[in-house]
């Protein structure tokens, strides 16, 4: 049954790497963390995953609707990602930075061609935090300014660039001063950016739609219009596509939804085919002629990776070829409407669905309902977590290869999982809506 499991545990029975594991994480890792993950009902170890599914150490199954918060577009293992980093294993996993790397040129001319427009060169991260990183660095080089105009609630990473364009206070204060010239407006109001431009004004970073700001989408026109005032006020515009990029929105990239093409696109996550850590950020001829002076202004030692690379390459092409993106579309549609039937049915507990193809969140009526729902649907066998700056909205975001069954069967387990809330909170003091 465990084909991976060590002789010892087999010996000391399974619950001693739990508790072994656990014990680490409290001593020698985050104690905090220990404690969080054990009362979202995750007291387990991970074991091994194929396809939506994750096994824990026991044995139990659980299908991923989390999806690694958009890493797994193509599930766990899929097996020509795995084919391909395995060859690449065997041969080169790593550069020696001073022959020339095929499989980084190989996927920075795969990323000119797939996304849209006239995006033409890339850099490769490791990361979605690394390449926001190198988009804010890029922007401030090309334009010869510096200030950074960012959403609240927005989620860009938490190293100190990315982090000072991000939105929730509680993790920025503790850090200040974070980076000077970074000004946030709210999302969605096109009035605020246009008050907070100056002729200092370097770039906009946005998501198309606010991920870990609870799966928030744009207001009509809003996106679009920004464009329009970026280009004429010749201001970078940066999307940061590390949540809805590559599928996960119903198209390749969010962007496509709204026909706004940006100056600078920020992708991580599912680039790795679930299988590799790789970030990317791709920008037209004109932006990137600021990098042309110093071959060396912006480097990584790890970034651009052969494993990394071959995971991401072999990644997009199975999402060419599969029209996955397409597929997301399809079975996001399907998804949303039944979860809409489910939430009809919670009307206390459930305040709205919303979200764009496989990328859905639930927003509840208060956070406290997601303290309980969130571990009954694991012990129903079913993964979800809420947004990391919105605690009222669970967030829907399986593998795009998700199958309709696998989708019928996470809807029972929230109908069972939100009556269970439903009678455990009938019997306590009433909630009221809050933040
Ligand atoms: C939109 C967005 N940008 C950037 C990041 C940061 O990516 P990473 O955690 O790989 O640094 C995230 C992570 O959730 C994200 O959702």
């Amino acid at each position: 049954m465990f084909p991976l499991l060590p002789k010892k545990f087999k010996t000391m029975g399974i619950d001693a790497p739990i508790m072994e594991t656990i014990e680490n994480y409290r001593n020698h890792h985050n104690p905090s963390l220990a404690r969080l993950l054990k009362l979202s009902g995750f007291n387990t170890i991970e074991w091994e995953g194929e396809g939506c599914i994750v096994r824990d150490i026991q044995g139990e199954e659980y299908i991923d609707c989390l999806g690694g918060y958009g890493v797994f577009a193509l599930g766990h293992r899929h097996p020509i990602v795995i084919e391909a980093v395995k060859e690449q294993l065997d041969r080169l996993p790593l550069s020696t930075k001073v022959f020339f790397n095929k499989p980084l040129g190989d996927l920075c001319k795969k990323l000119a061609e797939i996304t849209p427009g006239d995006l033409k060169y890339a850099f490769i991260a490791n990361s979605g935090t690394e390449a926001v990183e190198g988009a804010l660095k890029l922007a401030r080089l090309s334009t010869g300014k510096t200030q950074i105009i960012h959403a609240q609630n927005a989620f860009h990473g938490k190293t100190f660039g990315s982090l000072s364009a991000s939105g929730r206070e509680q993790y920025k204060t503790p850090f200040e001063p974070l980076l000077p010239d970074f000004l946030s407006v709210p999302f969605g109001d096109i009035a605020a950016i246009q008050k907070t431009i100056t002729a200092h004004t370097a770039a906009v970073i946005l998501e198309p739609i606010q991920g870990e700001g609870g799966i928030c989408l744009p207001p009509d026109g809003y996106l679009q219009k920004i464009r329009e005032i970026c280009t004429r006020e010749k201001i970078l515009l940066i999307l940061d596509e590390v949540q809805t990029g590559l599928g996960r929105t119903g198209k390749w990239f969010a962007c496509q939804h709204f026909n706004i093409i940006p100056d600078i696109l920020v992708l991580a996550k599912a680039l790795g085919g679930g299988v590799m850590p790789i970030g990317a950020f791709i920008g037209t001829e004109k932006v990137w002629d600021a990098f042309k002076t110093n071959p060396l202004i912006h480097t990584s030692t790890f970034g651009g990776n052969p494993l990394a690379c071959r995971a991401a390459l072999a990644a997009l092409e199975v999402m060419q070829e599969e029209n996955i993106a397409e597929k997301a579309r399809q079975k996001g549609e399907f998804f949303m409407s039944e979860l809409k039937n489910v939430a009809k049915n919670y009307p206390d507990i459930i305040q709205e669905v919303r979200g764009l193809g496989l990328m859905i969140g639930i927003e509840l009526t208060s956070p406290h309902y997601g303290g309980a729902l969130i571990p009954e649907m694991a012990k129903q066998g079913i993964l979800v977590a809420y947004t990391l700056n919105q605690p009222k909205v669970i967030r829907m975001e399986p593998p795009l290869i998700i199958k309709e069954t696998e989708i019928s069967t996470v809807l029972q387990a929230l109908s069972k999982s939100l009556e269970k809330v439903k009678q455990f909170f009938s019997k306590k003091e009433p909630i009221h809506a809050s933040n």
